[in-house]
């Protein structure tokens, strides 16, 4: 561990349906019980939109890493991700004259795609990759004076199995840990980092 301490990390968690989840629904749950980790369940606590911004301005206020953790929903993050930024993020707290609140934090997206991995390039279907897609949050991160790190990414959510799934929880969790106690290296040359199990097998493809 370094001389920093441990990071604080808020896990701001986006699925609409959590009910109806295969995937992230595994994947907050090998996550929600580690010390120093914070999941705030946005669809939990707002069904109704209704975000309390006075409230999670004070919870980002007490983390290091802010995490974005939802389902890639076209090309982009669950409505009420969206809403929290929009309202959240506010001049004068987050950026703009005195907005100074998250500067010198961490962000980190943790997205699962239906889409292949191969889907996400030029000379794939979605014709962009994943980094580029994710360009408005690291933007939003950087004018807010944060660091974006690598993004996690887990593809092929219809097509794994149950242990591919628990692979991925397994790393989800190993890479907060690492994060949480800085024993985990960043790269900030990776585009992202992957938490689908190596190596892919055809039927991951
Ligand atoms: C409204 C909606 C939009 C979606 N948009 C995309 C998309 O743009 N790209 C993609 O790869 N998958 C997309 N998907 C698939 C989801 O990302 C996938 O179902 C999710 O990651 C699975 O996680 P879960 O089992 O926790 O729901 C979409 C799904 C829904 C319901």
């Amino acid at each position: 561990m370094s001389s920093l301490g441990p990071r604080r990390i808020l896990i701001l968690f986006a699925h609409p349906a959590l009910e109806r989840s295969r995937v992230n629904r595994r994947l907050i749950h090998a996550v929600h019980d580690l010390e120093g980790v914070t999941v705030h369940d946005l669809y939990e606590a707002y069904p109704d939109f209704e975000i309390d911004v006075a409230r999670d301005q004070a919870l980002c206020e007490q983390h290091d890493l802010i995490v974005l953790h939802h389902p890639f929903y076209w090309y982009s993050t669950p409505a009420l991700l969206k809403e929290w930024m929009d309202l959240v993020l506010e001049i004068g707290w987050a950026y703009g004259p005195g907005g100074e609140a998250l500067a010198g934090k961490e962000a980190l997206s943790v997205v699962t795609t239906g889409g292949r991995r191969e889907s996400y390039c030029v000379e794939g279907g979605n014709h962009f990759t994943m980094r580029e897609f994710l360009v408005p949050l690291e933007q939003t991160a950087r004018l807010c004076g944060m660091n974006y790190l690598p993004p996690l990414v887990l593809h092929g959510t219809h097509r794994i199995g149950p242990l591919e799934i628990e692979a991925a929880a397994a790393e989800y969790r190993a890479a907060l840990i690492g994060l949480r106690d800085r024993t985990r290296p960043v790269d900030p040359t990776a585009p992202v980092q992957l938490l689908n199990p190596e190596p892919h097998t055809p039927a991951d493809a």
